[in-house]
């Protein structure tokens, strides 16, 4: 009974694939889970609310209202009793219709009510799913922090051969197990995150900033939240939101801001990852007023900023963790070695600009870790998201050796 006393939904959608959902529910029921089904109208084309209402022992919430008495199926108490949410099978269909708020079933409105992490195992003919509008939908839900449970290659419904096949409920049950397996190895664990550019004053509307989105610490910071840490995200200027409770943000806006807050949080923390691409210079003095255009050339002159890793290093102690990151061109595993021993990390996440779909701005990111024992782990090319869940599965592995 590995899932004793979890509350999951089970979501369903139009899909031929809905037969084997009363296999995964049997599945979970049999781990001791609780399991409140809700289905799409055309769901129940494909299975009867008869039997998984049999199966889980609960009537199935389909409508908004129940036809002979009007009460109200509340999507919110739904989305706020789960632990986990888990649709199986999700048609492109809903897969666009979350991605995009529309909500106009009791299950697209229960997933926008949903406090909980969201696993979706995507069933659909291979040609829909490799269509760019499913790609793109798979990568927005991706960016919420959504799980895919990636379809397998087989034999479709349609006859054709390809991707697109839903996991089998053994290896859905599985995945659940998984997750409440591993949830929330980071409870009591206060971790802290720098994200994003820095901007140095020029004068009052030009700055010095680079290319960074902030969405490589963003993903960090909500994965570590997922595992039950506390976190504090100080971050440079973003365009990007937080969502999760355990996230106390801070934003800054230079290089010396993000230091003092770095500075003034990090006794408070377990460990820290520096993620944020700071300014290595800024201009010596910032003009008070907007500097005119002149003939001439003219020249900024340029001091070095506090190194913020390589500070907390120095205050760092042997209860602590501190995390690098290394964006290199060229010579990456000895340069982000050296960074690593400067700065006196304990380990360092690098990316090559090499490596396409790698680093600034994009959605994906291909990574190795470096460890001090000289250990390196390439990862593949992956969704920041999963990235992130790599690298801190790392913090959790090195904080149970302290
Ligand atoms: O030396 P380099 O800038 O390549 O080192 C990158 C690592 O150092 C990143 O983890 C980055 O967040 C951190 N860093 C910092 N303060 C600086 C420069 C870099 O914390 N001024």
């Amino acid at each position: 009974m590995r899932l004793k006393g979890k509350h999951i939904i089970l979501g369903l959608t139009g899909s031929i694939a809905a037969y084997k959902a009363a296999y995964l529910l049997r599945g979970l029921v049999k781990e001791g889970a609780e399991v409140q089904v809700v289905m799409t109208p055309a769901a129940k084309e494909f299975i009867t609310p008869v039997t998984m209402s049999a199966l889980s022992g609960r009537p199935v919430a389909s409508e908004f209202f129940a036809a002979n008495d009007g009460t109200w199926h509340s999507h919110v108490d739904m989305g706020q009793w789960a632990d986990l949410m888990l649709i199986a099978p999700v048609t492109a269909a809903t897969l666009g219709k979350m991605a995009h708020g529309i909500a106009d079933n009791l299950l697209v409105t229960t997933y926008m009510s949903a406090k909980c992490p969201v696993y979706l195992a995507p069933a659909m003919d291979l040609d829909m799913f490799k269509h760019p509008s499913t790609l793109q939908n798979l990568e927005i839900l991706r960016s919420f922090g959504n799980v895919i449970l990636e379809p397998g290659e087989g034999e479709l419904a349609s006859g054709l051969h390809g991707k697109g096949r839903m996991q089998e409920p053994e290896q859905l049950v599985e995945e659940v197990v998984t997750f409440f397996n591993s949830k929330k190895k980071l409870l009591n664990k206060k971790v802290l995150v720098t994200a994003g550019p820095t901007f140095e004053k020029i004068d009052p509307v030009r700055f010095i900033g680079n290319y960074s989105s902030g969405k490589m610490g963003f993903a960090l910071a909500e994965e570590l939240a997922e595992a039950g840490a506390s976190v504090t995200l100080v971050t440079g200027p973003v365009s990007l939101a937080t969502t999760h409770p355990s996230i106390q943000r801070i934003d800054v806006e230079s290089a010396a801001e993000m230091h003092q807050a770095c500075l003034d949080l990090f006794s408070g923390v377990d460990a820290a990852i520096m993620c944020a691409a700071v300014a290595d210079y800024r201009p010596k003095h910032a003009a008070d007023q907007k500097i005119k255009r002149t003939a001439a050339d003219m020249q900024i002159d340029l001091e070095a900023t506090a190194d913020i890793a390589a500070s907390l290093g120095q205050l760092k102690t042997d209860k602590q963790l501190l995390v690098g990151f290394a964006l290199e061109t060229n010579d990456e595993k000895q340069n982000a070695l050296g960074k690593m021993q400067k700065k006196n990390l304990d380990f360092i996440v690098l990316n090559s600009l090499q490596d396409a779909g790698a680093g600034f701005g994009g959605n994906t990111n291909k990574i190795t870790i470096l460890s001090k024992d000289n250990n390196a782990q390439e990862f593949e090319l992956k969704h920041k998201r999963e990235v992130a869940a790599d690298i801190v599965g790392k913090l959790i592995q090195e904080l149970a050796k302290l």
